[in-house]
Protein backbone atom coordinates (compact mmCIF):
# COMPACT_ATOMS: atom_id res chain seq x y z
CA UNK A 1 0.00 0.00 0.00
CA UNK A 2 1.52 3.38 -0.95
CA UNK A 3 1.73 5.68 2.56
CA UNK A 4 2.13 8.89 3.21
CA UNK A 5 3.58 9.74 6.59
CA UNK A 6 3.94 13.08 7.99
CA UNK A 7 5.71 13.56 10.80
CA UNK A 8 6.10 16.68 13.56
CA UNK A 9 7.46 17.64 17.54
CA UNK A 10 5.28 15.10 18.86
CA UNK A 11 7.70 12.24 17.41
CA UNK A 12 10.41 12.99 19.13
CA UNK A 13 8.71 14.26 22.53
CA UNK A 14 9.33 10.48 24.12
CA UNK A 15 12.94 10.51 22.87
CA UNK A 16 13.23 14.06 25.59
CA UNK A 17 13.40 16.80 22.24
CA UNK A 18 10.93 19.78 23.08
CA UNK A 19 8.37 20.45 21.03
CA UNK A 20 7.42 23.64 20.00
CA UNK A 21 3.86 24.56 21.43
CA UNK A 22 3.60 22.99 24.91
CA UNK A 23 3.23 24.67 27.81
CA UNK A 24 7.26 23.82 28.00
CA UNK A 25 7.50 24.53 24.40
CA UNK A 26 10.57 26.72 22.66
CA UNK A 27 8.08 29.23 21.82
CA UNK A 28 7.78 29.55 25.54
CA UNK A 29 11.41 30.86 25.81
CA UNK A 30 12.16 32.28 22.63
CA UNK A 31 10.78 34.41 19.84
CA UNK A 32 9.89 33.33 16.79
CA UNK A 33 10.57 36.55 14.94
CA UNK A 34 14.38 36.53 17.58
CA UNK A 35 15.23 32.80 16.52
CA UNK A 36 13.34 31.75 13.52
CA UNK A 37 12.86 34.41 10.79
CA UNK A 38 15.40 35.58 7.82
CA UNK A 39 15.21 39.28 9.86
CA UNK A 40 16.14 37.43 13.25
CA UNK A 41 19.04 36.54 12.07
CA UNK A 42 20.11 39.62 10.23
CA UNK A 43 19.45 41.10 13.11
CA UNK A 44 21.67 38.78 15.30
CA UNK A 45 23.32 36.04 14.20
CA UNK A 46 25.25 35.15 17.16
CA UNK A 47 21.72 34.40 19.23
CA UNK A 48 20.52 32.56 16.55
CA UNK A 49 23.69 30.08 16.10
CA UNK A 50 23.09 29.66 19.76
CA UNK A 51 19.25 28.25 19.65
CA UNK A 52 20.30 26.15 17.25
CA UNK A 53 23.32 25.02 18.60
CA UNK A 54 21.55 23.81 21.74
CA UNK A 55 18.68 22.40 19.60
CA UNK A 56 21.81 21.07 17.72
CA UNK A 57 23.60 19.13 21.12
CA UNK A 58 19.70 18.25 22.27
CA UNK A 59 19.49 16.53 19.25
CA UNK A 60 22.76 14.97 19.28
CA UNK A 61 22.06 13.47 22.85
CA UNK A 62 18.74 12.08 22.18
CA UNK A 63 17.70 8.50 20.83
CA UNK A 64 14.91 7.29 18.26
CA UNK A 65 11.99 5.92 19.96
CA UNK A 66 9.67 3.07 19.08
CA UNK A 67 7.72 5.51 16.78
CA UNK A 68 10.81 6.05 14.83
CA UNK A 69 11.68 2.54 14.54
CA UNK A 70 8.11 1.55 13.90
CA UNK A 71 7.92 3.76 10.83
CA UNK A 72 11.24 2.18 9.34
CA UNK A 73 9.22 -1.32 10.26
CA UNK A 74 6.60 0.35 8.19
CA UNK A 75 8.52 0.67 5.31
CA UNK A 76 10.04 -2.40 4.93
CA UNK A 77 6.41 -3.68 4.42
CA UNK A 78 4.26 -0.89 2.21
CA UNK A 79 5.63 2.20 0.12
CA UNK A 80 6.09 4.72 2.27
CA UNK A 81 7.18 8.76 1.80
CA UNK A 82 7.86 9.86 5.43
CA UNK A 83 8.13 13.56 5.25
CA UNK A 84 9.02 15.38 8.98
CA UNK A 85 8.47 18.41 9.98
CA UNK A 86 11.28 18.15 12.42
CA UNK A 87 15.09 18.86 12.03
CA UNK A 88 16.51 16.09 14.21
CA UNK A 89 17.76 13.25 12.31
CA UNK A 90 15.88 10.73 15.00
CA UNK A 91 14.10 8.98 11.96
CA UNK A 92 17.02 8.13 10.08
CA UNK A 93 18.96 6.98 13.47
CA UNK A 94 15.69 4.63 14.23
CA UNK A 95 16.26 3.41 10.44
CA UNK A 96 14.13 5.37 8.13
CA UNK A 97 16.15 5.99 4.63
CA UNK A 98 14.96 8.82 2.12
CA UNK A 99 13.38 11.14 4.52
CA UNK A 100 12.01 14.48 3.27
CA UNK A 101 13.08 16.99 5.45
CA UNK A 102 10.79 19.61 4.14
CA UNK A 103 11.72 22.37 6.98
CA UNK A 104 15.44 21.55 6.82
CA UNK A 105 17.94 19.90 8.88
CA UNK A 106 20.43 20.82 11.93
CA UNK A 107 22.45 18.54 10.19
CA UNK A 108 23.10 20.97 7.45
CA UNK A 109 24.62 23.99 6.91
CA UNK A 110 23.90 27.23 3.99
CA UNK A 111 25.78 30.17 3.24
CA UNK A 112 23.16 32.75 3.44
CA UNK A 113 25.94 34.69 0.88
CA UNK A 114 26.36 32.23 -2.14
CA UNK A 115 24.15 29.68 -1.54
CA UNK A 116 26.36 26.62 -0.77
CA UNK A 117 25.18 23.94 1.38
CA UNK A 118 27.21 21.72 3.90
CA UNK A 119 27.39 19.71 6.73
CA UNK A 120 27.06 21.42 9.60
CA UNK A 121 29.37 21.41 12.37
CA UNK A 122 28.16 21.06 16.44
CA UNK A 123 28.54 24.06 17.47
CA UNK A 124 28.10 26.86 14.54
CA UNK A 125 29.70 30.69 15.05
CA UNK A 126 28.69 33.66 13.18
CA UNK A 127 32.48 34.63 12.85
CA UNK A 128 32.98 30.70 10.91
CA UNK A 129 33.22 31.61 6.91
CA UNK A 130 31.63 29.89 4.09
CA UNK A 131 33.84 26.99 2.80
CA UNK A 132 32.81 28.32 -0.80
CA UNK A 133 32.49 32.32 -0.86
CA UNK A 134 34.80 32.76 2.46
CA UNK A 135 32.10 35.30 3.72
CA UNK A 136 31.15 35.15 7.42
CA UNK A 137 27.67 34.49 6.68
CA UNK A 138 27.35 30.73 7.44
CA UNK A 139 23.28 29.91 8.97
CA UNK A 140 21.61 26.46 10.12
CA UNK A 141 19.76 24.97 6.68
CA UNK A 142 16.47 25.27 8.26
CA UNK A 143 13.54 27.00 6.69
CA UNK A 144 12.51 29.43 8.82
CA UNK A 145 9.09 31.36 8.96
CA UNK A 146 8.33 33.37 5.69
CA UNK A 147 10.78 31.06 3.89
CA UNK A 148 9.49 28.48 1.43
CA UNK A 149 9.57 24.60 2.81
CA UNK A 150 11.92 22.49 0.68
CA UNK A 151 10.90 19.72 -1.27
CA UNK A 152 7.27 20.71 -1.64
CA UNK A 153 6.56 19.05 -5.48
CA UNK A 154 7.88 15.77 -4.02
CA UNK A 155 5.72 16.14 -0.93
CA UNK A 156 2.51 17.11 -3.52
CA UNK A 157 2.91 13.97 -5.61
CA UNK A 158 3.44 12.37 -2.70
CA UNK A 159 0.31 13.16 -1.08
CA UNK A 160 -1.93 13.35 -4.12
CA UNK A 161 -0.18 9.50 -5.07
CA UNK A 162 -1.11 7.82 -1.56
CA UNK A 163 -3.69 5.25 -0.94
CA UNK A 164 -3.51 6.32 3.03
CA UNK A 165 -2.27 9.51 4.69
CA UNK A 166 -1.34 9.66 8.36
CA UNK A 167 -0.21 12.26 10.55
CA UNK A 168 2.12 11.71 13.77
CA UNK A 169 2.46 14.43 16.34
CA UNK A 170 1.90 17.44 14.63
CA UNK A 171 -0.21 20.32 15.98
CA UNK A 172 -1.62 21.40 12.38
CA UNK A 173 -0.31 25.12 13.01
CA UNK A 174 2.18 25.46 10.51
CA UNK A 175 1.34 25.50 6.64
CA UNK A 176 1.47 24.00 4.37
CA UNK A 177 2.18 20.86 6.08
CA UNK A 178 -0.79 21.33 7.99
CA UNK A 179 -3.20 20.89 4.80
CA UNK A 180 -1.49 17.81 3.45
CA UNK A 181 -4.04 16.06 4.82
CA UNK A 182 -6.98 17.46 3.25
CA UNK A 183 -5.32 17.59 0.34
CA UNK A 184 -5.04 13.89 0.28
CA UNK A 185 -8.34 13.04 1.64
CA UNK A 186 -9.61 15.06 -1.81
CA UNK A 187 -7.51 12.97 -3.42
CA UNK A 188 -8.61 9.61 -2.41
CA UNK A 189 -6.58 8.99 0.47
CA UNK A 190 -7.36 7.19 3.90
CA UNK A 191 -6.47 9.70 6.37
CA UNK A 192 -5.34 9.26 9.89
CA UNK A 193 -4.47 11.01 12.23
CA UNK A 194 -1.66 9.80 15.55
CA UNK A 195 -1.27 12.11 18.53
CA UNK A 196 -1.46 12.79 22.05
CA UNK A 197 -4.70 15.03 21.88
CA UNK A 198 -6.68 16.59 18.84
CA UNK A 199 -4.74 18.98 16.59
CA UNK A 200 -6.15 22.70 14.58
CA UNK A 201 -6.68 19.84 11.81
CA UNK A 202 -8.31 17.05 13.09
CA UNK A 203 -11.77 17.52 11.62
CA UNK A 204 -9.63 16.54 8.28
CA UNK A 205 -8.81 12.94 9.38
CA UNK A 206 -11.55 9.86 9.48
CA UNK A 207 -9.70 8.40 11.79
CA UNK A 208 -8.03 9.29 15.32
CA UNK A 209 -5.60 6.98 17.40
CA UNK A 210 -4.81 9.23 20.66
CA UNK A 211 -2.15 8.66 23.34
CA UNK A 212 1.95 8.85 23.02
CA UNK A 213 3.72 8.19 19.88
CA UNK A 214 5.69 4.87 21.19
CA UNK A 215 2.26 3.19 22.07
CA UNK A 216 0.43 4.11 19.06
CA UNK A 217 2.32 4.30 16.48
CA UNK A 218 3.64 0.60 16.80
CA UNK A 219 0.12 -0.29 17.40
CA UNK A 220 -0.61 0.89 14.26
CA UNK A 221 2.05 0.04 12.41
CA UNK A 222 1.65 -3.65 13.52
CA UNK A 223 -2.13 -3.44 12.18
CA UNK A 224 -0.61 -2.92 8.66
CA UNK A 225 2.03 -5.44 8.99
CA UNK A 226 -0.11 -7.98 9.90
N1 LIG B 1 3.08 11.53 21.29
C1 LIG B 1 2.29 12.00 20.27
N2 LIG B 1 2.06 13.30 20.04
C2 LIG B 1 2.63 14.18 20.89
C3 LIG B 1 3.44 13.79 21.98
C4 LIG B 1 3.65 12.39 22.15
N3 LIG B 1 4.41 11.92 23.16
N4 LIG B 1 3.84 14.91 22.66
C5 LIG B 1 3.31 15.96 22.01
N5 LIG B 1 2.57 15.53 20.96
C6 LIG B 1 1.84 16.34 19.97
C7 LIG B 1 1.10 17.52 20.54
O1 LIG B 1 -0.21 17.15 20.93
C8 LIG B 1 1.08 18.48 19.34
O2 LIG B 1 -0.04 18.22 18.52
O3 LIG B 1 2.81 16.88 19.09
C9 LIG B 1 2.35 18.12 18.58
C10 LIG B 1 3.46 19.15 18.74
O4 LIG B 1 3.02 20.34 18.16
P1 LIG B 1 4.07 21.51 17.88
O5 LIG B 1 4.88 21.76 19.11
O6 LIG B 1 3.29 22.65 17.28
O7 LIG B 1 5.07 20.91 16.80
P2 LIG B 1 4.84 20.76 15.23
O8 LIG B 1 3.41 20.48 14.91
O9 LIG B 1 5.85 19.82 14.72
O10 LIG B 1 5.21 22.24 14.69
C11 LIG B 1 5.22 22.42 13.30
O11 LIG B 1 6.08 24.66 13.63
O12 LIG B 1 7.48 26.01 14.82
C12 LIG B 1 7.32 25.37 13.61
O13 LIG B 1 9.00 24.66 12.15
C13 LIG B 1 8.42 24.38 13.37
O14 LIG B 1 8.27 22.21 12.32
C14 LIG B 1 7.70 23.04 13.31
C15 LIG B 1 6.28 23.44 12.94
Amino acid sequence: MRICVLTGAGISAESGIRTFRATDGLWEDHRIEDVATPEGFRRDPVLVHRFYNMRRADAARAQPNAAHRALARLARRHQVTLITQNVDDLHERGGSTDVIHMHGSLLGALCAACGHRFPATLVMRSLDRCPACGKQSTRPDIVWFGEIPYHMERIWAAVEDAEMFAAIGTSGQVYPAAGLAQHASRAGAATIELNLARSAVSRDFAQHRIGPATSVVPEWVDELCG
